[in-house]
């Protein structure tokens, strides 16, 4: 039987086809491309282009392939369009998660892994996050998120449908081979925003507060590998395979980084100054979101292998100098 990936032509969705298809997984994409990309895809897997929110396409998709599980990254993400655009979100995320379980329910697929997000719990009240940490999201991306989680929960406890969720601190990174990375449009994120200043695609990196209460005064995050993040998604498969219950995971490193030093390991692994400016802090950025990964330690056995920060930077650099303009020519 076939792992269905939704959003297999993104940015994580991709890093973790890469990861089912080395561990011998047979493989089914479904993406509007809307964000992901065509070259994304792994050529092992079959491909349908198609929306989640279109019913009837899901039902074919179903009805062709003998699916066993589904792991759900199609969404969208960007934290601030969600707040300049919500219903988009909700039409989006939420509809379309709807759709899949109405498909899956009437199918009989009966687990999900979820990519969830750190941004569901908001402004935390104590660094390292647990899960069992209020949620209290202060985006509309959070919020859907956290949504999702719940139509899963309910939906489960209704149909007999288990998951996980994930809940993800800063992905980054690139995958080892070379062949798929971050390509986002617009690009918001922290580290390939700074790896365009040597790409020559930006003079300086913006750096959005100094006068926050961290050591450097710029906010702190826990940055995660992506492919990390992949193993983490087959770790969740097979511990619902195993029959375990539905339950949420964060996945970080535990250990938070400011703004200042990603700036500052960006620079040692490229050899370029990489100058910084100074502006004013961006909306709804929380000082410092660090995870407690402890339970996914413990209970799915998993164990990020790419800690290192300028491993990290390393890695996502060897992709962006060598696609400048993400996927296109
Ligand atoms: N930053 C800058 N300059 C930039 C871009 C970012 O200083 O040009 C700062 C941000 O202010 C933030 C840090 O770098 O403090 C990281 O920003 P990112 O945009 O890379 O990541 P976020 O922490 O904002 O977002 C991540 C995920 C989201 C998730 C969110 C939860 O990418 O999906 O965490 O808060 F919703």
């Amino acid at each position: 039987m076939a792992i269905l990936v939704l959003g297999g032509a993104g940015y994580i969705g991709s890093h973790t086809v890469y990861e089912l298809i080395d561990q011998g997984e047979d493989v089914v994409i479904v993406d509007n491309l809307e964000t992901g990309h065509i070259e994304a895809v792994h050529p092992k897997a079959r491909f349908y282009e198609g929306d989640i929110r279109n019913r009837s396409f899901i039902d074919s998709v179903f009805d062709q392939e003998s699916i066993e599980a589904v792991i759900h990254f199609a969404a969208n993400s960007l934290v601030g369009e969600s707040m300049t655009n919500p219903l988009k979100y909700y039409d989006n995320n939420l509809c379309g998660t709807k759709v899949l379980l109405e498909s899956m329910v009437a199918h009989g697929i009966d687990k999900i892994v979820f990519s969830s997000t750190a941004a569901t719990y908001g402004e935390p009240e104590r660094v390292p996050i647990l899960e069992s940490d209020k949620t209290n999201p202060t985006n509309t991306y959070g919020e859907t998120k956290l949504s999702m989680e719940k139509m899963f929960k309910w939906t489960g406890l209704a149909h007999g449908l288990r998951f996980v969720s994930l809940r993800y601190f800063n992905a980054c990174g690139a995958h080892a081979s070379g062949n798929i990375g971050e390509a986002h449009n617009p690009e918001t994120h922290l580290i390939p925003l700074i790896l365009q200043v040597p790409n020559g695609k930006r003079e300086a990196i913006s750096i959005y507060g100094t006068d926050y209460e961290t050591k450097d005064g710029t906010c702190v995050r826990d940055y995660i590998h992506v492919t990390d993040l992949a193993q983490a998604h087959i770790k969740a498969l097979n511990y619902l395979r195993a029959g375990n219950a539905s339950d949420i995971f964060n996945l970080g490193n535990g250990v938070g980084f400011t703004v200042k030093e990603v700036i500052e390991a960006a620079r040692e692994v490229t050899g370029h100054p990489i100058p910084a400016k100074v502006e004013g802090r961006r909306a709804g950025d929380p000082a410092t979101l660090i995870a407690s990964s402890e339970k996914a330690r413990t209970v799915l056995g998993w164990n990020p292998e790419h800690a290192d920060l300028k491993e990290i930077i390393s890695s996502a650099w060897n992709w962006h100098k060598n696609h400048p303009n993400g996927y296109a020519n």
